[in-house]
């Protein structure tokens, strides 16, 4: 396949990009620094902004599936990315093509993301950590949970808990429903292979799935 990837040298970004060339597919990246890309060598690089419709348009030319692994660079500020960006990407392949988006997402986009916890974790989880410390990442989420949902693409939004840079254990919890019991955290490296199995996966189609060990 040819896959296009929006956020290929962030951190799980970048393991998507190794998986998918290690995979035999060929690879579309937006980047904004490619010097700073090391896999500029092996993509097809565009160089510029997710804000821009022509950079966009120019990574997304002849590919067959699309990865968004985009993000803030700070959870504490309001820098808008995803509601700046997943329009954009969206309108264009609703467009052009492609029809396949397996988006980067967070388990506090949607409202019963806290079901299957215990009442006393779910308190603290919404109250402190989502309404007042990761209130701008969260509002992004839920932000690009409904730009998909209300998009007519065969989307799928991979919801996980908080990030870690450890490496990948090949075991962890999927629930469309909600987070799973005690669903604290999970590396990068696992929910990279676990997107790149949607490649191919029709399961989680035009739904969120959250992933957690
Ligand atoms: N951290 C957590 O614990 C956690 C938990 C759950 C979900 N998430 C979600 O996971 C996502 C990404 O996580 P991550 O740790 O892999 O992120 P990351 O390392 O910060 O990567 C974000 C990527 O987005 C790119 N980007 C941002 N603005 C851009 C723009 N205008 N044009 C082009 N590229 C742009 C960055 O490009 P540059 O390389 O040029 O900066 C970077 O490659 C976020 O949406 C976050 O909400 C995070």
């Amino acid at each position: 396949m040819h896959i296009a990837i929006f956020g290929a040298n962030g951190r799980t970004g970048s393991l998507l990009t190794g998986r998918a060339l290690a995979a035999g597919h060929t690879v579309s990246a937006l980047v904004r620094e490619p010097k700073k890309f090391p896999y500029a060598a092996r993509c097809r690089v565009v160089e510029g902004s997710v804000f821009d419709p022509a950079a966009i348009s120019a990574t997304l030319r002849d590919t067959d599936a699309v990865f968004s692994a985009l993000g803030a660079h700070s959870p504490f500020k309001k820098e808008d990315v995803l509601e700046r960006a997943m329009p954009l990407i969206t309108a264009a392949m609703e467009q052009y093509g492609p029809s396949r988006l397996i988006a980067l997402g967070s388990a506090g986009a949607l409202p019963n993301s806290l079901d299957k916890q215990a009442s006393w974790r779910r308190w603290i989880v919404q109250k402190i950590v989502y309404n007042v410390f990761l209130k701008y990442p969260v509002a992004s989420q839920i932000f690009q949970y409904a730009i998909l949902s209300h998009s007519n693409l065969d989307w799928t939004m991979v919801m996980p808990p908080m990030l870690t840079g450890g490496p990948a254990k090949g075991h962890y919890r999927i629930d469309p429903d909600a987070l799973p019991h005690n669903g604290s955290s999970i590396s990068r490296s696992d929910v990279a292979d676990f997107m790149m199995l949607q490649l191919t996966n029709s399961q989680w189609i035009k739904k969120g799935v959250y992933i957690t060990w």
